[in-house]
C-alpha cells in the first residue's frame, strides 16, 4: 500500500539546529501560524516536539508561494526544504531558532475548520470548550508537557517496580464491590437476570490475594472507579500505582515508595528529593497542623493554651474547657498589620468549619493588648500564652475553642488560608511526609455503627486488637498516607492475615456472620489456608502527576477526563441506550433517561 505522499520525513519539527545548515529535509505536522513579510510567507510547523520556521519565497517558486497562500491553521502538511541559518535573525527563545527551513515542495494533508479556540497556551479558554474540544485541547503545548510528564511517571514507576523484583499483575474489572468507602459503579449482567458486577474501587482484595498465592511483590497501574462527589482532585474514574509486598513491616513500604518517588522526581523533574520523608503519627499531625496531610512548606503550628487560660475570665475560653474541648492558638509573626475587616474575613473561615467564632490578639509596639479578651485575662495570663506561642511586637494569635475535632479542622483551614493569603508557601518546594497510626474505626453517628478509616482489611496495631471488643474507638491502625504539599499522595496498610481478626472486624463493622460471608466468603476462606502476614500502598497517579507539573485540577492531568458532573463533554457518556440493550441486561426504567447536558 502507497503512502499518501512519496516524502518521508526525516526530521522532527523541534530537532533541527544550526548545525544542520544545508541538510535536505522533510517535516510533517500541524499549522501553527502564517505570517506574510513582504515578498516571503512564514508558517510555523508544529508537531508534538516542538516547532520550526519555514519559509516560502515568492523570488525562489512564484507557483509555491502562491500555493502556501491556502494554508491556514491546524492543516497537517508536508513540506521538503533546505535548512537554512537565519543568520542575524537568530531568535533564542525558540529551540529551532537558529535555522529556518526554505521549502521546495509542500503537500497539504488536510484542510481544518478554524478551531473554537486558538492552539495556544496563552490564551484562556473556558473549560466547558476545552473538554468539548478535548483533542484540539490536547494539541496545546502545556497539555502535551503534562501528558509526556505522565507517560514519563509511568517509565518510571515500571522500572523502579521491575528492578525490585515486583510482578506486574492485573486484576478483573468486572468484579464485585471493594469497599473504599465510595458508591459503586454498577454493570448489570445479561447471562445473569437481576446481577451486577461492581467496577473496582480499588484492587484491594485481588492484590492481598496475589499474596495469599505465593507472589510475594506485586504492582499494577491501575484504574479504580469511585462513584463520589467530585472535587479539584478527585475524578470518578482515577489511575493508582497499587502495590503490595509479603512479609514486611511497615518500614519496608515507606523504604520502597521513598526510592520510586526519588527516581520520578529525578527522571522526571531532575530534582533529588530528601529521603527519609518526615513522620508524624495521625495524632502528632492533627495536633501541630490541624490536618491529617500537613502542607510542611510553611509553619504556622497549632498550639494548645487549655492550660494556661482554664481559670481566667473569658467564658468563651472555658466554656469550652468545661464541657470537655480546648484552645488552641496559631501564632502569625508580624501579622501586626492585618485589619479588622481582614480579621473578619477569617473568622468566616474557621466558621465554614464549625468554629462559633475567632479569638485574637495583637501585641502592640508598647508592648500592650489589643484584643476582644485582653480584660478578661489577668497580666500573668497574658504573659503565659506570650511565653506558649513566642509572642512578639507586631504579631498577632489567633484562638479557637471547641472540640477538638472542630479546633483541628477550623484552625487547621485557617493556616493554610493564611499561607496561601500571604505568601508563605514556597511554590518550588516538594515537602513529603509520612502520617503514621491511623485511628482504625470510627463511630458514625447517623449510621448508629462502627465504621472503617481506612478499609476493613487493615490490622489494627497488634498490642491493641484486645481492645476492638471493650473501647474500637481507641484502636489504633498500621496505616499510613504519604503526603506532599498538603495532598495525601497515597495511602495503605498492614493488613489483617488472620481468619479469626478479620472476622472480628467484620462483627465489629456489624456485618452478621452470613453477610460476612455472602461479601467476603472468598478472603475469609483465602486467610485460612496459609496467607503471609502482608501490606501495601496505593498512590493516586493523578494527584502525583497534579504536583509534579504544578496544577491543581486534576482534569488538567487526565486526557479525557469527567467534568464535576461526572459526564464527558465531549462524547456526552453517560447515554442512553436504546430499548433492545436494556431488556437484554433485564432493566426497566423507572424514568426517562435525560440527555447529559455538556
Ligand atoms: P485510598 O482509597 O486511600 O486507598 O486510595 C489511594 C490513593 O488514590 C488516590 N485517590 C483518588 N485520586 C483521584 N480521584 C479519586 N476519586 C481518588 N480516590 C483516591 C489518592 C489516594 O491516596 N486500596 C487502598 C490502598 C491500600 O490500602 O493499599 C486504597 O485504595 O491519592
Ligand atoms: P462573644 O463573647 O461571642 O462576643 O465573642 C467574643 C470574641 O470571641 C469574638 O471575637 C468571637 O469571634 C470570639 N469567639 C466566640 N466564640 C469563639 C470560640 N468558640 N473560639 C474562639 N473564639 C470565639
Amino acid at each position: 500500500m502507497q503512502f499518501i505522499t512519496e516524502l518521508k520525513r526525516t526530521h522532527s519539527a523541534g530537532q533541527l539546529r544550526g548545525v544542520d545548515a544545508g541538510k535536505e529535509v522533510v517535516l510533517m505536522g500541524w499549522v501553527k501560524a502564517r505570517r506574510e513579510h513582504g515578498g516571503a510567507t512564514f508558517v510555523d510547523l508544529r508537531d508534538r516536539d516542538g516547532f520550526t520556521q519555514l519559509r516560502f519565497d515568492q523570488s525562489l517558486n512564484a507557483d509555491l508561494y502562491e500555493q502556501a497562500k491556502q494554508i491556514r491553521p491546524e492543516f497537517v502538511i508536508a513540506v521538503q526544504g533546505r535548512v537554512e541559518s537565519r543568520g542575524e535573525m537568530i531568535n533564542p527563545e525558540m529551540a529551532t531558532g537558529e535555522i529556518e527551513v526554505v521549502v521546495q515542495r509542500l503537500e497539504i494533508f488536510n484542510a481544518a475548520k478554524t478551531p473554537p479556540f486558538q492552539i495556544r497556551d496563552d490564551v484562556e479558554v473556558n473549560e466547558d470548550l476545552r473538554l468539548r474540544y478535548r483533542f484540539l485541547d490536547l494539541r496545546r503545548d502545556g497539555m502535551q508537557a503534562i501528558l509526556k510528564t505522565r507517560s514519563q511517571t509511568n517509565r518510571a514507576v515500571r522500572e523502579h517496580l521491575l528492578d525490585h523484583g515486583f510482578l506486574e499483575l492485573e486484576t478483573p474489572i468486572l468484579t464485585k464491590a471493594t469497599p473504599e468507602g465510595a458508591r459503586d459503579y454498577l454493570v448489570p449482567s445479561r447471562i445473569h437476570a437481576g446481577s451486577f458486577y461492581a467496577l473496582p474501587q480499588s484492587p484491594q482484595l485481588f492484590k492481598q490475594l496475589f499474596m495469599v498465592a505465593g507472589y510475594e511483590r506485586y504492582f499494577q497501574i491501575c484504574k479504580c472507579f469511585r462513584d463520589e462527589d467530585l472535587r479539584a482532585d478527585r475524578q470518578p474514574e482515577f489511575t493508582q500505582i497499587d502495590i503490595e509486598m509479603s512479609f514486611v513491616e511497615p518500614e519496608d513500604i515507606y523504604a520502597m515508595v521513598e526510592g520510586m518517588l526519588k527516581r520520578i522526581f529525578k527522571e522526571v523533574k531532575g530534582l533529588d528529593i530528601d529521603t527519609p520523608f518526615k513522620r508524624y503519627t495521625y495524632d502528632e499531625a492533627m495536633a501541630r497542623y490541624g490536618s491529617d496531610k500537613p502542607d510542611l512548606r510553611f509553619g504556622l503550628e497549632l498550639q494548645d493554651v487549655s492550660d494556661v487560660v482554664a481559670e481566667c475570665g473569658f467564658s468563651v475560653f472555658t466554656g469550652a474547657i468545661q464541657s470537655g474541648g480546648q484552645v488552641k492558638a496559631l501564632r502569625l509573626p508580624g501579622g501586626g498589620d492585618l485589619s479588622r475587616g481582614q480579621i473578619d474575613k477569617l473568622a468566616d473561615v474557621v466558621k465554614i468549619y464549625g468554629a462559633k467564632g475567632l479569638a485574637w490578639m495583637r501585641k502592640k509596639a508598647d508592648g500592650s493588648w489589643q484584643s476582644p479578651f485582653a480584660k478578661q485575662l489577668s497580666e500573668a495570663e497574658r504573659a503565659a500564652i506570650e511565653a506558649r506561642l513566642g509572642i512578639e511586637a507586631e504579631d498577632v494569635a489567633f484562638f479557637v475553642a471547641d472540640k477538638p475535632s472542630v479546633v483541628a479542622a477550623s484552625l487547621g483551614a485557617l493556616r493554610l488560608k493564611l499561607g496561601q493569603q500571604l505568601g508563605l508557601i514556597d511554590k518550588d518546594a516538594y515537602a513529603f511526609c509520612w502520617v503514621t497510626d491511623f485511628p482504625s474505626f470510627e463511630y458514625d453517628e447517623e449510621a448508629k455503627r462502627w465504621v472503617a478509616i481506612h478499609h476493613p482489611f487493615t490490622s489494627p496495631r497488634r498490642a491493641d486488637i484486645s481492645l476492638m471488643e471493650t473501647d474500637p474507638g481507641a484502636v489504633y491502625a498500621q496505616a499510613y498516607d504519604v503526603v506532599l504539599n498538603g495532598y495525601e499522595l497515597g495511602g495503605g496498610s498492614i493488613r489483617i492475615h488472620e481468619e479469626a481478626v478479620q472476622s472480628k472486624v467484620f462483627e465489629l463493622l456489624g456485618l452478621s456472620k452470613e453477610e460476612s460471608r455472602a461479601k467476603f466468603g472468598f478472603l475469609l476462606d483465602a486467610l485460612s489456608y496459609g496467607t503471609p502476614p502482608h501490606g501495601g500502598i496505593a498512590l493516586g497517579m493523578d494527584r502525583l502527576i497534579m504536583l509534579l507539573t504544578g496544577t491543581d485540577n486534576i482534569r488538567d492531568v487526565i486526557a479525557f477526563p469527567k467534568t464535576l458532573k461526572a459526564s464527558c463533554a465531549m462524547t456526552n457518556a453517560p447515554s442512553s441506550v436504546d430499548q433492545l440493550q436494556l431488556d437484554e441486561v433485564h432493566i426497566a426504567l423507572k424514568r426517562a433517561s435525560t440527555p447529559v447536558e455538556a
